[in-house]
């Protein structure tokens, strides 16, 4: 299962860092995005992250124009067909996924590995949808990509061994450490993380702290990199939204329920920093908490 060229869909968040680590390891990266402005956003990420790199001395300008000509973009999904490994990060929707993995185990080869980058979804529900359960796999990232070091390896109990070592492979020649984690929903870190940022959002509700007192109180009372708040607006508030909904369907248990002041949070556009809008508005030079 030698990997030269690796598909990734979605431009977000997650797929450009994706596609930028597997272009400075040296793999051929094909991202598909939906449509032309959504590539056009997903490349200036990828850019803007070389590019930092390069002003902190960690990369060359030459290094940096060689992993920007091993990506190229497109909006079909059957160019996808010649790769080794697709790595999804669409949205967090099941259907979607799986409409997608669908279409791709009818156009990509028989030793093609396909790789979910889900935060909650179990990747078994994906590896069904296809007719290659076996080589089905979740790489589950962590954001930013280029920095977070983990990624989740995540076995499903028809993934095969050959898999599991072709995944565990990719992501050390991408620079991440990864760990082995079995296909529960939330796998090893959400299990853990998802509980405590929908805890600090009904904290919020109750009027225990303001949300710059709260992300103050974590940052500097237990030495966290972001306090909560930041935490959720960086992830995305969408997502968290969803995946909260999907954790709270697996296990029925209150701490994965999604908090009424996230929905309104997303039912406004509020999704964090990505929309310039979330806890904080990032409008100006610094972040700003909103009203709630
Ligand atoms: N892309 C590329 N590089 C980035 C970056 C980005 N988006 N953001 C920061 N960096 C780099 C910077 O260039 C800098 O590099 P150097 O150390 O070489 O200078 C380094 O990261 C630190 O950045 P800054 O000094 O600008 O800022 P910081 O010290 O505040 O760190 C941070 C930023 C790394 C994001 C840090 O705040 C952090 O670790 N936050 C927590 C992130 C986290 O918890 N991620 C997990 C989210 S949950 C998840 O991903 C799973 C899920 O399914 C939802
Ligand atoms: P995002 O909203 O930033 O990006 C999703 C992208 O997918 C969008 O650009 C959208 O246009 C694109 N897209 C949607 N359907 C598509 C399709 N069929 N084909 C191609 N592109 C399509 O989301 P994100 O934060 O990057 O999350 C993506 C996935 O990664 C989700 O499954 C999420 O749960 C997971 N994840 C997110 C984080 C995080 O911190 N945000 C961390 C780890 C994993």
């Amino acid at each position: 299962m030698k990997i030269e060229k690796v598909g990734v869909v979605g431009a977000g968040l997650m797929g450009s860092g994706i596609a930028e680590i597997s272009a400075k390891a040296g793999y051929d990266v094909l991202v598909r995005e939906v449509d032309d402005d959504a590539s056009a956003k997903g490349l200036g990420r990828i850019e803007r992250s070389l590019n930092r790199a390069v002003e902190k001395e960690k990369l060359t300008a030459d290094e940096r124009d060689a992993a920007l000509g091993r990506i190229a973009f497109t909006t079909e999904v059957d160019a996808l067909a010649d790769r080794d490994l697709v790595i999804e990060a669409i949205v967090e929707n099941l259907e979607a996924k799986n409409a997608l993995f669908g279409h791709l185990d009818g156009i990509c080869g028989d030793h093609t590995i396909f790789a979910s980058n889900t935060s909650s979804l179990t990747v078994t529900d994906m590896a069904a949808a296809t007719n290659r359960p076996d080589r089905v796999v979740g790489l589950h990232f962590f954001n930013p990509v280029p920095v977070m070091k983990l990624v989740e390896v995540v076995r499903t109990i028809a993934t095969s061994d050959a898999t599991v070592e072709a995944a565990f492979a990719y992501s050390r020649a991408v620079g991440k450490q990864p760990i082995a984690a079995k296909d529960n929903s939330g796998f090893v870190v959400n299990l853990l993380l998802v509980p405590y940022m929908l805890d600090a959002i009904r904290q919020l509700e109750r009027g225990v702290a303001s949300i710059e007192d709260m992300d103050t109180g974590m940052v500097l009372g237990c030495g966290y990199p972001m306090g909560p708040f930041t935490l959720c607006d960086f992830v995305g508030n969408d997502t968290t939204l969803r995946i909260a909904e999907i954790m709270f369907d697996e296990y029925r248990e209150q701490r994965y329920a999604p908090p009424p002041l996230l929905r309104r949070m997303v039912a406004m556009g509020r999704f964090g920093r990505k929309a310039g809008q979330g806890f904080y508005d990032y409008s100006g030079d610094q972040p700003t908490p909103l009203p709630i």
